[in-house]
């Protein structure tokens, strides 16, 4: 009979598994769960089972990595009902005792098995207008911005995304109101407010702060508390929702004074 996953393994990643202890990998696939036993090996990751599982007992299950290394962004998944990037995280640190449930990112449709399609992902980006915008006369040499000034720490703390889907799964306004631009688009949308070489502020204040923008975030910091490059999207999102105030209530006075001019 396999051993079973001792205790200490679940709980420290750095336990490693008996030489013969087995895992059971429950995937959920176009006709529910497929149950799979794989092997236990030592720094053993989730990807690294899904590859086994592909690779040894069935060729047909679909699956998406690229880089093997936290670069990416491609390999993200619901593992045991939480979303995580598949490829930096052990089996160890999240093997509960009877194995390890795997399902496609929350709030995407799915293409096959744990694949799903990040259009939507992507189109809200665009939305959010997350494409930096030289404008019409672009600075010929490079602008000089201080590293140390607010502008540039701000967009120092957001611009590591790698655009895994994590917290856009781990949101659940984004699965109530599935036009809310979310997480990631917004958290990029910050980063770009806070490029000072940008010239495409006004349009992109006024693109998240509509119903489907900013104002709509529950401020519940699950996609900060989920994000696999710590990064912090619920604060760029207040950082959003204070720039578009002000944004508005510049409009307003302007409109104000025009009229009592
Ligand atoms: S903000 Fe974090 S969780 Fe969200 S897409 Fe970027 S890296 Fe992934
Ligand atoms: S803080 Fe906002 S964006 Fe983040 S999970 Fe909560 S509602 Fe979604
Ligand atoms: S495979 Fe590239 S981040 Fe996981």
């Amino acid at each position: 009979m396999n051993a079973p996953i001792p205790a200490a393994a679940l709980a420290d990643p750095t336990v490693e598994p008996a030489p013969d202890a087995m895992l059971t990998v429950r995937i959920r696939r176009e006709d529910g769960f497929q149950a799979f036993t794989v092997a236990r090996r030592p720094a053993q990751t989730i990807l690294d089972v899904v590859t086994e599982i592909q690779r040894e007992q069935d060729p047909t299950l679909a699956y998406r990595f690229a880089c093997r290394v936290g670069m990416c962004g491609s390999c993200a998944m619901m593992v045991n009902g939480r979303p995580r990037w598949t490829c930096r995280t052990r089996v160890a640190a999240v093997a509960e005792e009877d194995g390890l449930t795997l399902e496609p990112l929350r709030n995407l449709p799915v293409v096959k098995d744990l694949a799903v399609d990040m259009e939507p992902f992507f189109e809200k980006w665009a939305a959010a207008h997350g494409a930096f915008e030289p404008g019409d006369a672009p600075l010929e040499d490079f602008a000089v911005v201080a590293p140390d000034s607010p502008e540039r720490r701000a967009v120092d703390a957001g611009i590591e995304c790698i655009n895994c889907g994590v917290c856009y799964a781990a949101c659940d306004v984004v699965t109530w109101n599935p036009d809310y631009l979310g997480p990631a688009a917004l958290n990029r949308a910050w980063t770009l407010v806070n490029d000072v070489r940008d010239q495409g502020q006004a349009a992109r204040l006024e693109a998240v702060s509509g119903d489907a923008g900013c104002q709509s975030c529950h401020t519940h910091m699950s996609c900060t508390e989920h994000c696999p490059k710590a990064l912090a999207p619920t604060f760029a999102i207040a950082g959003l929702k204070r720039a578009t105030a002000r944004s508005a209530l510049k409009r307003f006075g302007s409109r104000h004074f025009r009229r009592s001019a």
